[in-house]
């Protein structure tokens, strides 16, 4: 089924699909809490709505994903806490690959991968290489993404490109600091999901999102449903971006 077809199909305008959809994947913890479980079984828990939310990103014909799943504040977790979220992250990809290849994903993450462990790291590359020649829609996988980090990298390379003599002060333009950012080429986010009720954005994507829709839906991550994606789809497409114009 074109993807057109399958937007139709869920009551969805098909001209006005998002063309990035960036989602703060939160609540994980306090799902597992609930339940008296340990939080790492919340982190399982939401690895499976990461699956059926790329899946219907995809069938819909999405361009980019970007999904929070660890920041660089997150490194000051437990240590078995980041361990196991390493661990399933490895897990994710050993599981998902086949997929991602099938169904024309591009694999990529936005983050600081030299601060992922060797394992991972080699993991994140592998996919990325067996996938980096799809055009369906790139998965971004923010890895120790932190925006300020992202956002003074940026800075330090303009820096030492006018230190060099390679950049004039009248040449850094929003294209010049776009084409530093981790999401060079890439539109920004139409819209800004994020769950377990939690109202900030903790430090993602600062400059990204200057004119994204936003939503904070209160369902926990791991009873995030493609059901609710769409429904929050379907209210971005009755919202009214004005980027500052008047209509
Ligand atoms: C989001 O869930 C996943 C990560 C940050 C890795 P949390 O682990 O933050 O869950 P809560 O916010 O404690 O419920
Ligand atoms: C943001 O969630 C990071 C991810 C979802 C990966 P956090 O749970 O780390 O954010 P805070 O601590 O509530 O701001
Ligand atoms: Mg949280």
């Amino acid at each position: 089924m074109s993807s057109d077809a399958f937007a139709v199909e869920h009551g969805l305008d098909p001209e006005k699909m998002p063309r990035h959809v960036a989602i703060i994947m939160d609540g994980n913890g306090r799902w597992a809490k609930k339940r008296m479980l340990n939080r790492v079984r919340g982190h399982e828990q939401g690895a499976d709505v990461v699956r059926e939310v790329v899946r219907t990103c995809r069938r819909l014909g999405i361009s980019v994903l970007t999904l929070f799943a660890f920041s660089t504040e997150n490194w000051g977790r437990p240590k078995a806490e980041v361990g196991a979220l390493m661990h399933l992250l490895r897990r994710f990809l050993a599981s998902e690959e086949a997929e991602m290849i099938r169904t024309n994903i591009r694999f990529n993450t936005i983050g600081q991968d030299e601060m992922l462990p060797r394992e991972v790291r080699e993991a994140v590359n592998l996919v990325k290489d067996r996938t980096c020649g799809n055009d369906g829609m790139t998965l971004n996988l923010a890895l120790s993404y932190g925006a300020r980090e992202e956002i003074t990298r940026m800075a330090r390379q303009i820096a030492e490109a006018a230190a060099a003599g390679r950049l004039s002060p009248d040449a850094v333009t929003d294209a010049a600091v776009e084409e530093r950012l981790y999401t060079r080429g890439m539109p920004d986010p139409d819209i800004l999901i994020r769950t377990s009720g939690e109202m900030r954005i903790s430090n993602f994507l600062l400059w990204q999102i200057a004119y994204a829709e936003l939503f904070f839906p209160p369902t926990l991550w791991p009873d995030f449903s493609a059901a609710e994606l769409m429904g929050i789809l379907k209210a971005y497409q009755r919202r009214d971006r004005r980027f500052g114009r008047v209509n």
